[in-house]
């Protein structure tokens, strides 16, 4: 099936990311034309492609037009153009394709094929050994009878060789690890899915749900401020999640969406060990405190005392269980504990970190900060002086994505 499946897949080429097709190295487009790049039979070049050729131009791409259709279409076509092109390219054989690398004197791994066509353009690409970026096609009424027939017996295809599609919704959403950090899962275990940054603005969080459901979507993440907001637009959520009204996982499945919430149990897979009778103190009563707090108490743990500058909100989090208490930041003390969490974001705002000493921390003490930047935190380095072993949040990081893997894709184990 590999010689059918695009490097890419997109729902039209204004999608494709340019930039990073050239950081990738590529320099020359190859493409097709109709219902990949204009409307099925569309004389000339529209005002939207002219500009978007314009753009990749001024990021340095060069273009050929490889068509299977004859002179008389793609040379009125190409007319404003004036790009290389070939018709009657005869695609899939590899031919054409190679010819126009020759012209432009470009190696297969520089150059990109765009189509619509998996039987055509996309096999051809893959014959010819160079990347393909296959598009939904963008008009398919008027289309010829035998093209028409070659989409019924595609899309059976299409279904097995099309990436599955994933993503993360959040606004901001710049600067989320998630997409790097799945990308290196689908990179591990050899999976043909993509998966990307979407940044609703307010009031439009239902509107990019509809969009995941009705593109195929497998599922998604969901970060700040849409965690607990996404709540009511889910079919079904996990017990967990309900009770901390945080879902950072959504699965689509047949157009239902089941959400979850792997913060926490990231954050306890990071401890491995036994959390019974444990006695914790957790900094700060933000975002993530409720899923750490959860899941510490799902694994056992003894008590739990949170210690927030604004006292009332560690208690908003503490009244939901027998075993947890809320004290002041003013109040905190490092002693008597076998964990000390740090889920502030006091050092990553100010600087420094939420208390200015841990002395009295027992060196048995596990002390955590959720922060990862810097890569020791000046909070750990209070606890290491004080000769604590202390570790950032980056396999909290990994952990939570690798579980929300886990729940799109089933058992496998990335190493
Ligand atoms: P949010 O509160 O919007 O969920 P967060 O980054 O998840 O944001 O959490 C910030 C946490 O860091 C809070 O516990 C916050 O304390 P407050 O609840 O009193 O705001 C804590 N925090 C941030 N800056 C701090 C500072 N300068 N000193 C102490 N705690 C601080």
């Amino acid at each position: 099936m590999k010689i059918l499946t695009p490097t890419y897949y997109e729902d039209n080429i204004f999608n494709i990311n340019l930039e990073d097709l050239r950081n990738q190295g590529v320099r020359l487009i190859l493409t097709d034309i109709d219902n990949t790049i204009v409307p099925y039979g569309t004389p000339v070049p529209t005002a939207k492609i002219l500009s978007w050729f314009n753009k990749a131009k001024e990021l340095g791409f060069d273009f050929c037009i490889l068509s299977n259709n004859d002179e008389e279409r793609i040379s009125s076509f190409n007319k404003e153009l004036g790009f290389y092109a070939i018709h009657k390219a005869n695609k899939p054989l590899p031919f054409s394709y190679l010819k126009c690398l020759k012209q432009y004197n470009a190696k297969k791994e520089e150059a990109v094929f765009l189509g619509d066509q998996l039987f055509t353009d996309i096999l051809g690409a893959n014959v010819a050994g160079i990347k393909s970026v296959l598009v939904k096609p963008i008009r398919l009424d008027n289309e010829s009878k035998f093209i028409s027939f070659k989409r019924k017996i595609e899309l059976k295809f299409l279904d097995k060789v099309k990436p599955k599609r994933l993503g993360v919704i959040g606004n901001p959403i710049k600067h989320s690890l998630s997409p790097l950090l799945h990308k290196s899962f689908y990179n591990n275990l050899g999976i043909n899915a993509v998966y990307k940054r979407y940044c609703p603005k307010e009031n439009e969080l239902e509107k990019y749900i509809e969009y995941f459901k009705n593109n195929g979507f497998l599922g998604f993440n969901v970060t700040v401020p849409y965690k607990s907001e996404i709540i009511k637009y889910l079919d079904e959520v996990d017990i967990n999640a309900l009770k901390i009204n945080s879902v950072n996982t959504v699965k689509i499945i047949n157009g239902k969406l089941f959400g979850y919430s792997t913060d926490g149990e990231g954050f306890i897979k990071q401890l491995n060990c036994d959390l019974t009778g444990k006695i914790v103190k957790i900094l700060g009563a933000g975002g993530a405190t409720p899923a750490i707090v959860q899941s510490l108490v799902n694994n056992n743990v003894g008590s739990i005392i949170i210690y927030n500058r604004t006292f009332e909100k560690a208690q908003v989090i503490a009244e939901n269980y027998d075993n947890v208490v809320a004290m002041p930041l003013k109040d905190f003390t490092a002693e008597c504990c076998d964990i000390l969490i740090n889920a502030t974001s006091c050092e990553h705002i100010t600087g420094e970190p939420p208390v200015d000493n841990l002395k009295g921390i027992s060196e048995n003490t596990l002390v955590y900060d959720i922060n990862y930047k810097p890569k020791t935190t000046k909070f750990m380095q209070l606890a290491i002086d004080e000769g604590c072993m202390a570790y950032n949040g980056l396999e909290m990081l990994v952990n939570q994505g690798l579980l929300a893997h886990k729940i799109w894709f089933g058992k496998e184990e990335v190493k």
